[in-house]
Protein backbone atom coordinates (compact mmCIF):
# COMPACT_ATOMS: atom_id res chain seq x y z
CA UNK A 1 0.00 0.00 0.00
CA UNK A 2 1.01 3.31 -0.38
CA UNK A 3 0.15 6.32 1.09
CA UNK A 4 1.04 9.95 0.16
CA UNK A 5 2.31 12.62 2.79
CA UNK A 6 0.44 16.08 1.99
CA UNK A 7 2.65 17.42 4.38
CA UNK A 8 5.13 17.73 0.78
CA UNK A 9 1.59 19.18 -0.90
CA UNK A 10 0.28 22.62 -1.57
CA UNK A 11 -1.68 23.68 1.95
CA UNK A 12 -3.47 26.26 -0.42
CA UNK A 13 -5.00 23.57 -3.02
CA UNK A 14 -5.21 20.16 -0.97
CA UNK A 15 -8.37 18.57 -2.36
CA UNK A 16 -6.55 19.09 -5.95
CA UNK A 17 -3.20 17.65 -4.49
CA UNK A 18 -5.72 14.73 -2.67
CA UNK A 19 -6.98 14.54 -6.49
CA UNK A 20 -3.82 14.43 -8.02
CA UNK A 21 -3.10 11.20 -6.28
CA UNK A 22 -6.08 9.08 -6.62
CA UNK A 23 -7.59 6.56 -8.38
CA UNK A 24 -7.66 7.17 -12.27
CA UNK A 25 -7.05 6.12 -15.68
CA UNK A 26 -6.36 2.94 -15.31
CA UNK A 27 -4.06 3.79 -12.40
CA UNK A 28 -5.20 2.05 -8.84
CA UNK A 29 -4.47 5.12 -7.05
CA UNK A 30 -3.02 5.91 -3.44
CA UNK A 31 -4.23 3.41 -0.58
CA UNK A 32 -4.28 5.99 2.06
CA UNK A 33 -3.48 9.61 2.34
CA UNK A 34 -1.38 10.38 5.06
CA UNK A 35 -1.90 13.66 7.24
CA UNK A 36 0.92 14.80 9.31
CA UNK A 37 -0.75 16.65 12.75
CA UNK A 38 1.98 18.64 14.13
CA UNK A 39 1.33 20.87 17.16
CA UNK A 40 4.67 22.42 17.74
CA UNK A 41 5.26 20.60 20.65
CA UNK A 42 5.71 17.04 20.25
CA UNK A 43 8.13 17.99 17.55
CA UNK A 44 9.77 21.30 16.23
CA UNK A 45 7.05 21.95 13.80
CA UNK A 46 3.97 22.98 13.57
CA UNK A 47 0.94 22.23 10.66
CA UNK A 48 -2.80 21.51 10.49
CA UNK A 49 -5.37 20.35 13.12
CA UNK A 50 -8.99 18.87 12.82
CA UNK A 51 -10.24 21.46 11.34
CA UNK A 52 -8.48 20.99 8.02
CA UNK A 53 -9.02 17.12 8.20
CA UNK A 54 -12.41 17.65 8.07
CA UNK A 55 -12.26 19.69 5.02
CA UNK A 56 -9.91 16.83 3.11
CA UNK A 57 -12.58 14.26 4.66
CA UNK A 58 -15.14 16.08 2.52
CA UNK A 59 -12.95 16.69 -0.97
CA UNK A 60 -11.85 13.58 -0.97
CA UNK A 61 -12.93 9.60 -0.93
CA UNK A 62 -9.25 8.28 0.01
CA UNK A 63 -9.30 7.27 3.23
CA UNK A 64 -7.20 9.50 5.50
CA UNK A 65 -4.55 8.02 7.44
CA UNK A 66 -3.73 10.63 10.31
CA UNK A 67 -0.33 10.96 12.33
CA UNK A 68 -0.98 12.84 15.32
CA UNK A 69 2.66 14.24 16.46
CA UNK A 70 1.21 15.85 19.09
CA UNK A 71 1.64 15.72 22.93
CA UNK A 72 -1.41 14.52 25.05
CA UNK A 73 -3.14 12.32 21.90
CA UNK A 74 -5.29 10.77 25.17
CA UNK A 75 -6.93 13.94 24.63
CA UNK A 76 -6.52 14.82 21.40
CA UNK A 77 -7.25 11.66 19.08
CA UNK A 78 -10.61 10.41 19.25
CA UNK A 79 -11.63 13.62 17.45
CA UNK A 80 -9.79 12.67 14.61
CA UNK A 81 -11.68 9.27 14.53
CA UNK A 82 -14.77 10.60 15.30
CA UNK A 83 -14.53 13.40 12.16
CA UNK A 84 -14.05 10.27 9.77
CA UNK A 85 -10.79 9.06 10.16
CA UNK A 86 -9.59 5.92 8.82
CA UNK A 87 -6.44 5.13 10.85
CA UNK A 88 -5.74 7.65 13.72
CA UNK A 89 -1.95 6.99 14.58
CA UNK A 90 -0.22 8.41 17.79
CA UNK A 91 3.31 8.50 19.21
CA UNK A 92 3.68 5.91 21.81
CA UNK A 93 6.50 8.34 23.62
CA UNK A 94 3.75 11.24 23.64
CA UNK A 95 0.77 8.57 25.04
CA UNK A 96 -0.26 8.43 28.89
CA UNK A 97 -2.81 5.23 28.34
CA UNK A 98 -2.05 3.79 24.69
CA UNK A 99 -3.72 0.22 25.38
CA UNK A 100 -7.16 2.71 26.89
CA UNK A 101 -6.63 5.13 23.53
CA UNK A 102 -6.47 2.31 21.43
CA UNK A 103 -9.86 1.55 22.62
CA UNK A 104 -11.16 4.79 22.76
CA UNK A 105 -9.88 5.38 19.27
CA UNK A 106 -11.63 2.16 17.82
CA UNK A 107 -14.91 2.69 19.87
CA UNK A 108 -14.66 6.12 17.74
CA UNK A 109 -15.14 4.24 14.38
CA UNK A 110 -11.00 3.92 13.13
CA UNK A 111 -8.66 2.04 13.20
CA UNK A 112 -5.90 2.90 15.98
CA UNK A 113 -2.08 3.09 14.83
CA UNK A 114 0.63 3.41 17.44
CA UNK A 115 3.93 5.22 15.72
CA UNK A 116 7.56 4.83 17.47
CA UNK A 117 10.25 7.47 16.52
CA UNK A 118 13.29 5.98 15.33
CA UNK A 119 15.09 5.66 18.63
CA UNK A 120 12.72 4.17 20.49
CA UNK A 121 12.51 0.49 20.94
CA UNK A 122 10.14 -1.74 19.89
CA UNK A 123 10.43 -4.78 22.49
CA UNK A 124 8.56 -2.45 25.83
CA UNK A 125 5.31 -2.40 23.08
CA UNK A 126 4.50 -5.77 21.79
CA UNK A 127 1.64 -6.26 24.85
CA UNK A 128 0.48 -2.96 23.68
CA UNK A 129 0.28 -3.29 19.86
CA UNK A 130 -2.04 -6.36 20.53
CA UNK A 131 -4.77 -3.44 20.62
CA UNK A 132 -3.52 -1.44 17.57
CA UNK A 133 -4.45 -2.05 14.09
CA UNK A 134 -1.21 0.11 12.86
CA UNK A 135 3.10 -0.28 13.76
CA UNK A 136 3.71 2.98 11.70
CA UNK A 137 7.62 3.15 11.90
CA UNK A 138 9.14 6.36 11.91
CA UNK A 139 12.19 5.81 9.88
CA UNK A 140 13.61 9.52 9.98
CA UNK A 141 13.11 12.10 13.06
CA UNK A 142 9.39 12.71 13.25
CA UNK A 143 8.81 16.69 12.20
CA UNK A 144 10.08 17.53 8.51
CA UNK A 145 9.79 16.24 5.46
CA UNK A 146 12.49 15.93 2.80
CA UNK A 147 14.52 13.97 5.63
CA UNK A 148 16.98 10.88 4.94
CA UNK A 149 16.34 7.53 5.27
CA UNK A 150 17.48 5.63 8.56
CA UNK A 151 18.05 2.04 7.78
CA UNK A 152 18.82 1.08 10.96
CA UNK A 153 14.94 0.83 11.76
CA UNK A 154 14.39 -1.96 9.54
CA UNK A 155 15.33 -4.27 12.75
CA UNK A 156 11.92 -3.06 14.20
CA UNK A 157 10.17 -3.81 10.69
CA UNK A 158 11.30 -7.14 10.53
CA UNK A 159 10.92 -8.15 14.31
CA UNK A 160 7.24 -6.87 13.66
CA UNK A 161 6.75 -8.91 10.46
CA UNK A 162 8.00 -11.78 11.94
CA UNK A 163 5.81 -11.30 15.33
CA UNK A 164 2.36 -11.14 12.61
CA UNK A 165 3.66 -14.12 10.48
CA UNK A 166 3.91 -15.70 13.26
CA UNK A 167 0.46 -14.89 14.88
CA UNK A 168 1.64 -12.90 17.84
CA UNK A 169 0.45 -9.91 16.61
CA UNK A 170 -2.41 -8.66 13.65
CA UNK A 171 -1.55 -5.49 12.44
CA UNK A 172 0.21 -3.63 9.51
CA UNK A 173 3.59 -2.80 9.26
CA UNK A 174 4.19 1.07 7.89
CA UNK A 175 6.75 3.26 7.56
CA UNK A 176 7.43 6.71 7.75
CA UNK A 177 10.34 8.77 6.22
CA UNK A 178 12.50 8.81 3.58
CA UNK A 179 10.74 6.39 1.38
CA UNK A 180 11.28 7.11 -1.84
CA UNK A 181 12.23 5.00 -5.55
CA UNK A 182 15.75 4.04 -4.04
CA UNK A 183 15.28 3.09 -0.53
CA UNK A 184 11.65 1.42 -0.82
CA UNK A 185 12.52 -2.21 -1.95
CA UNK A 186 14.68 -2.68 0.82
CA UNK A 187 11.35 -1.38 3.65
CA UNK A 188 9.64 -4.16 1.32
CA UNK A 189 11.98 -6.81 1.71
CA UNK A 190 11.92 -6.14 5.43
CA UNK A 191 8.61 -6.70 5.62
CA UNK A 192 6.57 -3.37 5.51
CA UNK A 193 2.93 -3.47 4.36
CA UNK A 194 2.21 0.30 3.73
CA UNK A 195 4.88 2.94 2.50
CA UNK A 196 4.41 6.87 3.45
CA UNK A 197 5.59 9.10 0.80
CA UNK A 198 5.82 13.22 0.74
CA UNK A 199 8.31 14.24 -1.17
CA UNK A 200 8.89 11.25 -3.30
CA UNK A 201 5.48 11.78 -4.46
CA UNK A 202 4.50 15.60 -4.01
CA UNK A 203 7.82 16.64 -4.73
CA UNK A 204 7.56 14.80 -8.74
CA UNK A 205 6.30 16.35 -11.91
CA UNK A 206 3.22 13.95 -11.88
CA UNK A 207 2.10 12.83 -8.31
CA UNK A 208 -0.25 9.98 -9.42
CA UNK A 209 2.54 8.64 -11.49
CA UNK A 210 5.15 8.84 -8.73
CA UNK A 211 2.71 6.81 -6.71
CA UNK A 212 2.84 3.80 -9.29
CA UNK A 213 6.19 3.99 -9.92
CA UNK A 214 6.69 3.55 -6.05
CA UNK A 215 4.13 0.83 -5.96
CA UNK A 216 6.65 -0.85 -8.79
CA UNK A 217 9.63 0.16 -7.47
CA UNK A 218 8.67 -2.13 -3.96
CA UNK A 219 7.54 -4.58 -5.73
CA UNK A 220 10.93 -5.05 -7.96
C1 LIG B 1 7.68 13.42 9.07
C2 LIG B 1 6.31 12.97 8.64
C3 LIG B 1 6.29 12.29 7.34
C4 LIG B 1 6.76 13.11 6.17
C5 LIG B 1 7.56 12.19 5.31
O1 LIG B 1 7.67 13.71 10.42
O2 LIG B 1 5.75 12.10 9.58
O3 LIG B 1 5.01 11.73 7.05
O4 LIG B 1 5.74 13.68 5.42
O5 LIG B 1 8.17 12.95 4.30
P1 LIG B 1 9.24 12.31 3.33
O6 LIG B 1 8.57 11.17 2.61
O7 LIG B 1 9.60 13.44 2.43
O8 LIG B 1 10.38 11.83 4.18
ZN1 LIG C 1 3.89 11.04 8.98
Amino acid sequence: MIAPSILSADFARLAEEAAAVARGEGRPGSDWLHVDVMDGHFVPNLTLGLPVVRSLLAATDIPLDCHLMIEDPDRWAVGYAEAGAHNVTVHVEAAADPVRLAKDIRAAGARAGLSIKPGTPLEPYLDVLRHYDTLLVMSVEPGFGGQSFIPDVLDKVRTARRLVDTGHLKLLVEIDGGINADTIAAAAEAGVDCFVAGSAVYDADDPGRAVERLRQAALA
